[in-house]
C-alpha cells in the first residue's frame, strides 16, 4: 500500500524546486496533486513531469500574497477532487539582501506577504475545508527561523513567524483532526539560491560551511514532507522537522 494511496493533496510553490520534487513524491506514493504557483508555465511543466510518472494532477495559478486567491486554489480542488487531505504551505521568497536600517518597506512586506501571510491563509483555507474530514497541513519554515544571518531580515521574520503559526494552528485545529507540522530546510540547491550559485566561489564558501560541506538536494526534502503528510507520522504534531544536514546545531 503506497503511503498516500488517494490522498488530495495541495502544494504551494510547486513549479519548482521544493515544491516540484515534493509534487513528485507524492504521485509516486499515490496521492492526486493540485500544483498551484504564481508562475503558471512553471506549475503546468511540473504537471506535465508528473503525468510521465503516470500520475493524475492539475496546476493552478495562486497568488499566496492574497487570501481570496489562496481560497479559489482550495475551492477548485474540491470542485476537482472532492476534498482536500494535505495542504503543503511551501511557496516562498528571499528578500533583497540589505541592513534593516536601509530595508525598504515595500520589500519586507512583500516578503512577508508570501512567507508569513501566505501560510496564514493557506492555513485558514485549507482547515475550514479539512474541518470535517481531518487532515494534515505542512508549513516551510527555514533554519533561518531560528538562527539569523545578516541583510535576511524580512526573511527571519516570516520563517520565525511560520515556526509559530505551526504550533498555534496545530492546538486550534486539533478538535478538527487535523495536523500542523513544518519543515526548516537548511541550504538546499534550488532556483531560490540560484544568485548565490552564478558566483562559483561564493557559492563554494557556502557549500564549506555546511556540516558535510554540501548543499542538500530538493528530493532529500520532499522525502520528509512525504513522511510527515502520511500516517506514518500520524503522531507528529506541532513539530518543526529539520532538514539541514546540522546546519541550525552549530557555530560557524
Ligand atoms: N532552497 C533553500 O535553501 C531553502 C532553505 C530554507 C527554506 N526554503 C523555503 O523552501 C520553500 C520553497 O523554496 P525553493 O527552495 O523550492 O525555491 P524555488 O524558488 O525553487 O521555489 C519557490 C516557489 O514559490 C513560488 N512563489 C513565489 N511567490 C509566490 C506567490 N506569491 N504565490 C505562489 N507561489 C509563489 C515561486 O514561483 C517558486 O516556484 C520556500 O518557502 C523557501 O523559503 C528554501
Amino acid at each position: 500500500m503506497l503511503r498516500l494511496q488517494d490522498k488530495v493533496a495541495v502544494i504551494t510553490g510547486g513549479a519548482s524546486g521544493i515544491g516540484r520534487a515534493t509534487a513528485k513524491e507524492f504521485i509516486r506514493e499515490g496521492a492526486k496533486v493540485v500544483v498551484a504557483d504564481i508562475n503558471i508555465e512553471g506549475a503546468q511543466q511540473t504537471v506535465s513531469e508528473l503525468a510521465e510518472l503516470g500520475g493524475t494532477s492539475i496546476a493552478v495559478r495562486v497568488d499566496c500574497a492574497s487570501y481570496d486567491s489562496v481560497e479559489a486554489l482550495v475551492h477548485q480542488t474540491i470542485d476537482q477532487f472532492g476534498k482536500i487531505d494535505v495542504m503543503f504551505n511551501n511557496a516562498g521568497v528571499e528578500n533583497q539582501p540589505s541592513n534593516v536600517l536601509e530595508m525598504s518597506i515595500e520589500e519586507y512586506e512583500r516578503t512577508v506577504a508570501i512567507n508569513q501571510h501566505g501560510v496564514f491563509y493557506g492555513i485558514k483555507a485549507a482547515g475550514n475545508a479539512m474541518k470535517d474530514t481531518g487532515g494534515v497541513i505542512i508549513n516551510t519554515a527555514s533554519v533561518y527561523g531560528f538562527i539569523a544571518d545578516r541583510k535576511q531580515f524580512p526573511y527571519h521574520a516570516s520563517k520565525g513567524a511560520v515556526v509559530m503559526m505551526t504550533k498555534a494552528a496545530a492546538l486550534d485545529l486539533a478538535k478538527y483532526n487535523i495536523r500542523v507540522t513544518a519543515i526548516a530546510p537548511g541550504l538546499i540547491d534550488t532556483n531560490i539560491v540560484s544568485e548565490w550559485k552564478e558566483n562559483t566561489e561564493v557559492w563554494g564558501q557556502i557549500e564549506k560551511g555546511q556540516m558535510r560541506r554540501r548543499a542538500g538536494k530538493a528530493e532529500e526534502v520532499a522525502k520528509v514532507v512525504a513522511f510527515l503528510a502520511s500516517d506514518d507520522a500520524s503522531f507528529v504534531n506541532a513539530h518543526v522537522t529539520f532538514v539541514d544536514d546540522g546546519a541550525a546545531a552549530f557555530k560557524r
